[in-house]
């Protein structure tokens, strides 16, 4: 399935954005740092924070649940 095209600008799409925030990128800066996303017109901006906003979001319970189990 192709992945939704969140920077028209630098042609990056949500699965490089994901990708970065799985390396360990945790903020809208540091996607733009990395994938370049949101560094033209910025009018993907706000589409790049609610990305991250849902990563960081449910990133905690995942650690939370590997807490439990050990
Ligand atoms: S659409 Fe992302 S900087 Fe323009």
């Amino acid at each position: 399935m192709a992945s939704r095209l969140v920077c028209l600008c630098n042609f990056v799409d949500e699965k490089e954005i994901l990708s970065a925030l799985k390396k360990g990128a945790n903020s809208t800066t540091s996607i733009q740092q990395i994938t370049g996303a949101g560094t033209s017109c910025g009018r993907c901006l706000p589409v790049i924070d609610e990305i991250v906003n849902a990563y960081l979001k449910e990133k905690p319970k995942d650690q939370q649940t590997t807490l439990n189990l050990g």
